[in-house]
């Protein structure tokens, strides 16, 4: 019989080990019991933790050496440090309840612990999570999927956590938006934009992966967490790390937009502005990741962070009502973002939530960072590093570590990577806001352009269902359009002085206002 530790207090009604579950839980998860050691090394199993209404208390069903034993917990904070440490008894990583097995790299197949690890030891090739799909398949539906929490959480069975309570700040299910005025500028039919300008909390995609980094590290033992980032993966993590109470130290270029450095500052990390550009950096954080044994969320805690990219695949197919597109488009830098939305789409075909069906993989990058698009143009299967030179700073990475699987997808799908120069990225950032209203910052600039090169080019065909990801907000790099959208007219408050204004705009183009007095 469970000895209730003296912090837990008197915990309550312990049943005679009789207790039928499926009278009390009406769970879908409901057998997935999740082993653990704790509590005095006693090896018990927290079945589930939920709330009792009219109890005011949450009860935690636990299965110790076949005897049913309920505990009513008041404390919420002594039930999450119990369900942690039920969860993750040694920060080891063995787990009956887990739907992914371990790591295993991309080159030679070798399996590991899913632990703080990123590169195999024996080829240097990059490590991925893996999954049991035969159990997947078994658990997961569109209605479990459905009933579960709006946020990138209702697909947790696919993504490498075990706690029950991941750190869920209402990441994802942004709006899958069809962008008819864009599509009848651009001159093709279905045209739909992933809007992550707006997810939340800190408006890009990278609120995704670090979710789910972020709620891994938790569970591995971390309690500092870091990244080296071209800003938004810093926002990102400082802002999830203050919601979790975690310690975190970020790692930036030093030429960064006021945007993304002011929306890193005010979660209160320690900030390091380096001197150098993101590749840079990247190398630092590598040494510092070695010899701190911190949580860098992009470097050790890699695999974990790059399978949160997979719910934009999710999302998108359960939005066009469990179905795949026929054309994505989607930016570059390191290329994780544009090969998880694929893993993504291929794990709903393989669990039979979609009907398979062919999907052409487009990327897009800055032609001053464009090392991914110069490799898919001159047909290497190498990446040949670049310094970059681009207003596009968010996907300004010259050496990109998983571009080269980038180049493979694009290949093997039919589809297409491209580049554009920084005057197309300002205006396709104008043609966006303009025909759909949605502001987006200089990579989402750098997708439209891209995409409106493709139709130009007949490489996108008018037919087909085409999804754009936006993956950023423009308020965080006003500098890049800063000259190029015009300024308010500043007129006296006069009825006459509107009037001449007016009258002035019909005239002029907004640009030439400026350079007029009224
Ligand atoms: C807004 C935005 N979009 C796209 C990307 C590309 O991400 P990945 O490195 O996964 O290719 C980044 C990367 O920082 C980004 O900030
Ligand atoms: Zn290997």
């Amino acid at each position: 019989m469970l000895q209730s530790p003296p912090e837990l207090g008197d915990l309550g009604g312990g049943s005679d080990g009789n207790l039928d579950f499926s009278d009390i839980l009406l769970d879908p998860l409901k057998n997935k019991f999740q082993e653990s050691k704790c509590l005095n090394n006693l090896k018990f199993f927290v079945y589930k933790a939920f709330l009792i209404p009219d109890k005011k208390s949450r009860v935690c069903l636990t299965l110790i050496s076949a005897r049913v034993t309920i505990l009513f917990i008041n404390d919420e904070r002594v039930l999450n440090a119990m369900t942690q440490a039920a969860i993750n008894p040694t920060h080891s990583t063995a787990h009956s309840a887990a739907t992914f097995t371990g790591l295993k790299c991309k080159e030679c197949g070798t399996e590991y612990e899913a632990k703080a690890i990123h590169v195999c030891e024996l080829c240097f090739g990059p490590l991925e999570v893996a999954y049991d799909y035969d159990r997947l398949r078994q658990i997961v539906t569109r209605e479990t999927i459905q009933a579960g929490p709006n946020s990138i959480w209702r697909y947790r069975p696919f993504l490498p956590v075990t706690s029950q309570n991941p750190i869920d700040v209402g990441t994802g299910m942004t709006p899958l938006v069809q962008a008819n005025r864009l599509a009848r500028q651009l001159g093709i039919k279905r045209l739909f934009i992933k809007n992550d300008a707006v997810n939340m909390p800190t408006l890009s995609f990278k609120d995704r992966v670090v979710s789910v980094a972020l709620t891994r590290a938790r569970e591995l033992g971390f309690t500092t967490v870091s990244c080296a980032s071209t800003g938004n993966l810093a926002n990102s993590t400082a802002a999830i790390a203050a919601h979790a109470g975690l310690d975190c130290c970020v790692f930036i270029p030093s030429d960064l937009e006021t945007g993304k450095v002011v929306g890193t500052l005010i979660y209160g990390p320690t900030v390091m502005a380096v001197h150098g550009n993101y590749d840079q950096v990247n190398r630092l954080c590598s040494e510092v990741a070695n010899s701190h044994g911190w949580g860098f969320v992009n470097i050790n805690l890699r695999p974990y962070y790059s399978e949160g990219s997979k719910t934009l695949g999710f999302e998108v197919a359960e939005q066009l009502g469990w179905q795949l597109p026929d054309h994505i488009v989607a930016p570059l830098a390191s290329g994780s973002l544009f090969t998880k939305i694929y893993k993504g789409f291929q794990e709903f075909v393989k669990v039979g939530l979609v009907d398979d069906k062919p999907v052409r993989f487009s990327g897009a990058q800055a032609e001053g960072c464009s090392p991914i698009a110069k490799a898919f143009r001159d047909n290497q299967d190498f990446i040949t590093p670049v310094k970059p030179n681009t207003i596009a700073k968010s996907i300004a990475i010259g050496n990109p570590a998983d571009g080269i699987y980038a180049v493979d997808i694009a290949r093997k799908t039919n589809g297409n990577i491209e580049s554009v120069n920084d005057t197309e990225i300002v205006d396709a950032i104008k043609l966006l806001a303009e025909t759909e209203g949605i502001f987006t910052e200089t990579a989402g600039g750098t997708t439209i352009a891209v995409l409106k090169k493709l139709v130009e080019a007949g490489k996108i065909n008018p037919d087909e269902t085409t999804v754009v990801y936006i993956t950023g907000n423009g308020l965080k790099t006003q500098e890049a359009i800063q000259g190029s959208i015009g300024e308010p007219f500043t007129i006296e408050p006069k009825l006459d002085a509107f009037e001449r204004a007016l009258e002035r705009s019909r005239t002029l183009g907004r640009l030439e206002w400026q350079q007029v007095m009224v």
